[in-house]
C-alpha cells in the first residue's frame, strides 16, 4: 500500500526539477498523477518514464498565470479520474536583478506565475477537493519567503506572498469546515535547471550577489551552496519532493498552515 495510495493529484511545473521528482515520488507512491508544465516535451518523457515504470500519469499542457487554463485543467482532472485529492503549486521562475535595474514587465510576469499561479489553482482545486470529500494543497515557496535576498527582491515578494497566503487559506477552509489542508514548503538551494535558465537581469551589479557561471550566463548553484548552506552542499529535488509526499499524505492529517523548511541549516 502507497503512502498516497489511489489518490489523484495535480503537479504543476511536473516537468523539471522539484515538480518532476515530486511526480515521480507520488506516482511510486500509488497515486495518479495530473503533470502539468509549458514545457511539453519534457512533461510528456515524465509522464512516459512513469507509466514505463508501472505508475499513473497524463500531461497536460497548463500555463499557472492563465485562468481558463487552470478551470479546464481541473475540469479535466475531475472529469478523468473522478476527483482531486493533492494539488502541488510548484511552477515557478526565478529572476535575478537588483531592483534599481528591475523592468516593471519582469517583476510582473514573475509575479504572475509565482503568485497569481498559486492563487488561480488554490481558488480552482478547493471546490472540487470540496465535493471529493477533502484534499491536501502543497504551495512552494522558498527560503526567499521567509528572508531578505540581495538581488531577489522580486521572487521574495512572490514567495513571500505564497507563504502567507497559504496561512489565510488554510484558516479559511478549516472555518468554513471543508476537509481542505494547505501548506507551504521553503527549499533552500536545489540543484535544479532554475538556476540555470533564470534571467541574470544587470549583470554587473548581479555578480555583487551571486557567484555567476560566466559562460552559462546564470547563477553558480555549487558555488553559492558552498558559501551559504551550513550542510556544505545544494539540495536534491527527492529531499524536497520526500517533504511534499509527507504533505500531501494523511501522515500529515494534523498539519495546516504550517511552513515546511528543508533548506540544509540556512535558516537556522
Ligand atoms: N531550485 C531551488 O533552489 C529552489 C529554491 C526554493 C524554491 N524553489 C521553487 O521550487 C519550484 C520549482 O523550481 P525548480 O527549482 O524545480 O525549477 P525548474 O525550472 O527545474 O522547474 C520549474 C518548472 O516550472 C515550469 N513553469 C515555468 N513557468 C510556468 C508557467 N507559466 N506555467 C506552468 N509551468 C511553468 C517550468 O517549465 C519548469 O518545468 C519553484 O516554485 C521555485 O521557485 C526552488
Amino acid at each position: 500500500m502507497g503512502r498516497v495510495e489511489n489518490m489523484v493529484a495535480i503537479v504543476t511545473g511536473g516537468a523539471s526539477g522539484i515538480g518532476r521528482a515530486t511526480a515521480e515520488m507520488l506516482a511510486r507512491e500509488g497515486a495518479t498523477l495530473v503533470i502539468t508544465d509549458v514545457q511539453e516535451g519534457l512533461g510528456e518523457e515524465v509522464t512516459r518514464g512513469i507509466e514505463a515504470s508501472g505508475g499513473k500519469a497524463v500531461f497536460k499542457t497548463h500555463d499557472v498565470a492563465d485562468e481558463d487554463n487552470w478551470r479546464q485543467v481541473v475540469a479535466e482532472t475531475v472529469e478523468g479520474f473522478g476527483g482531486l485529492d493533492i494539488l502541488v503549486n510548484n511552477a515557478g521562475i526565478g529572476v535575478f536583478a537588483p531592483v534599481v535595474d528591475m523592468s516593471l514587465e519582469d517583476w510582473r510576469r514573475q509575479r504572475s506565475i509565482n503568485l497569481d499561479g498559486v492563487f488561480l489553482g488554490v481558488k480552482h482545486a478547493i471546490p472540487a477537493m470540496a465535493v471529493s470529500g477533502g484534499g491536501s494543497i502543497i504551495n512552494i515557496s522558498s527560503v526567499a519567503g521567509l528572508r531578505g535576498s540581495p538581488g531577489l527582491t522580486g521572487y521574495n515578494a512572490t514567495k513571500g506572498g505564497v507563504r502567507i497566503f497559504s496561512k489565510g487559506v488554510a484558516l479559511e477552509c478549516a472555518a468554513a469546515g471543508i476537509n481542505v489542508r494547505v501548506n507551504s514548503v521553503h527549499p533552500g538551494i536545489i540543484a535544479t535547471p532554475i538556476w540555470t535558465k533564470a534571467a541574470v537581469v544587470g549583470k554587473e551589479s548581479a555578480s555583487n550577489f551571486f557567484p555567476l557561471d560566466e559562460g552559462a550566463n546564470a547563477v553558480d548553484v555549487d558555488a553559492m551552496a558552498q558559501v551559504a548552506v551550513p550542510l556544505g552542499v545544494a539540495g536534491s529535488a527527492e529531499e524536497i519532493a520526500s517533504g511534499i509526499l509527507f504533505l500531501a499524505s494523511n501522515e500529515s492529517s494534523h498539519m495546516t498552515g504550517s511552513e515546511l523548511v528543508i533548506d540544509g541549516g540556512i535558516t537556522a
